[in-house]
């Protein structure tokens, strides 16, 4: 099979200046194995060359065949569909679907999937209690992903993560769960009563009725809201080896349950420079405040030597414009159409346009980014900001999903386990004396604040 990534087979031709001794590495997809290298060695107490390779800037760390990304050709593909047209045409489940399985589910089967999904969506009440143990200023992350965890005290048996069967029902329970027990979060903090799933609505229609329903016996759905939410699911679902997929799929590298497994990943998410960013943008927007401010502010960041970063821009694989931001930046008008301009787009739109013009950011390649313009479409639709990163692990919890799976069936794969280059001391002696020991880490003084 001819995929994007191959780039053919061949050998790498190599001198080791140390011994003077020649070696020949084979090349499959473009890529030598770190292994390969081990033959090389200095000499006999040589455990053989490595590669330093800190935050996997140039490692494959598995083959998949989930989802294809150019970043220079500003390509997204699931399964490979361009998520264009996925976007377009697909609902959330379908993509789920295909995440996991492959291929897009037919009739018989979509509808099997919404049966199943639909009638998982509640969650046993001692979550819905675990959850109402948090405090009212909890952040919504900290809370679905302690939440997500326990879950695993819930379905034990979830851990057989090589019986098919448990890895069906437990990949229904996280897609079907992961929004009540997002919104239950989000009713906590508001200090709104829990409306409980209505199974007569599509995913994101009960999603949506979750989070807004009041005092009316039936949500109505809005029509812009669902497809906008819907869309912006599509989008997050999955997008390969990133830090949070990475994360489940080492920490699902020992066999733990896949409920543990997607609780890290929710965990790496949270992080600003990940899944944050969204909400991040918006803080920054606010700390614009006006679009005069604008050149200022990139002034700021461009003088800051990395610093202080233009949160929504840059990204570690595109070098080109996130193809997800261009559908992002078109379904914004859609919603913004609806509910009226939000008056934080126009910093935004002044903030892109000053960017994309300076030699800075045009120098790094640094584009909008997905982030760049969810926040301002969840906003206008009313959720607040710390929320923006849940409705992110809800969709990604799909993409999560397929990857860990895939790791599992995957027979190359072990348990993950990178190694290091020691820096630390050689061998010294234990100095048993405690008033003889030399102050590394300062004063008491120090210790104490
Ligand atoms: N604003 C200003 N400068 C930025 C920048 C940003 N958003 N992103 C990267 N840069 C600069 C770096 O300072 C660095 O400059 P230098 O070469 O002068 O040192 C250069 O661009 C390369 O950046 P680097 O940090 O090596 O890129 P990375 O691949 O490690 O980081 C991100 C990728 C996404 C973490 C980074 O671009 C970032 O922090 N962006 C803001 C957060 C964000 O939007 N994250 C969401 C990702 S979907």
């Amino acid at each position: 099979m001819t995929t994007p990534a191959s780039t053919g087979t061949g050998t790498l031709d190599v001198r080791d200046s140390r011994t003077g001794t020649q070696y020949q590495l084979p090349i499959t997809d473009g890529t030598i194995r770190a292994n390969d290298l081990l033959q090389i060695k200095a000499g006999a107490d040589d455990p053989g060359l490595r590669s330093y390779d800190p935050a996997f800037l140039n490692t494959a760390s598995c083959r998949s065949a989930i989802t294809f990304i150019d970043g220079d050709k500003g390509i997204l593909r699931y399964r490979g569909y361009p998520i264009e047209q996925l976007a377009e045409k697909s609902t959330f489940l379908e993509v789920a679907y295909l995440l996991r399985h492959g291929e897009l589910p037919t009739q018989a089967q979509y509808d099997e999937l919404v049966y199943h999904v639909t009638y998982h969506t509640y969650v046993h009440e001692n979550i819905r209690k675990f959850l109402e143990g948090f405090r009212y200023d909890a952040h919504p992350m900290s809370m679905l992903c302690s939440s997500v965890a326990a879950l695993s005290a819930f379905y034990p048996d979830a851990h057989h993560v090589h019986d098919e069967e448990q890895r069906n029902i437990s990949w229904i329970r996280l897609i079907a769960k992961l929004p009540t027990m997002a919104a239950f979060a989000y009713r906590h903090v508001k200090g709104l009563p829990i409306i409980y799933p209505d199974n007569a609505l599509t995913y994101t229609e009960n999603f949506l009725s979750m989070i807004a329903r009041m005092s009316e016996p039936r949500y109505e759905p809005n029509p812009v809201f669902t497809r906008a939410l819907e869309v912006l699911f599509i989008l997050h679902a999955d997008h390969e080896q990133n830090c949070s997929t990475n994360a489940v799929r080492a920490v699902g590298s020992s066999h733990v349950d896949p409920f543990t497994a997607v609780a890290a990943g929710i965990a790496a998410l949270f992080g600003p420079l990940h899944g944050g960013a969204n909400e991040a943008v918006l803080y920054m927007i606010k700390e614009i405040g006006h679009p005069k401010n604008v050149k200022a502010f990139v002034e700021e960041v461009k003088s800051g030597k990395g610093e202080k970063k233009l949160m929504g821009f840059g990204h570690r694989v595109y070098k080109s414009y996130d193809p997800r931001a261009k559908i992002v930046k078109k379904l914004a008008d859609e919603v913004f159409a609806q509910v009226g301009m939000d008056k934080d787009l126009e910093i935004a739109l002044e903030l892109e346009r000053t960017a994309l013009e300076d030699e800075y950011f045009i120098k790094r390649k640094l584009y909008p980014n997905v982030d760049f313009y969810t926040g301002l479409i969840y906003r206008s639709m009313a959720f607040p900001t710390d929320f923006f990163t849940v409705l992110f692990a809800v969709a990604r919890t799909a993409g999560w999903l397929a990857q860990w799976e895939e790791m599992l069936l995957d027979k190359e794969q072990k348990i993950a386990r990178p190694r290091q280059i020691y820096t630390g001391y050689d061998e010294r002696p234990y100095e048993p004396r405690i008033n003889e020991r030399f102050p590394r880490f300062g004063s008491k003084d120090s210790l104490r604040r």
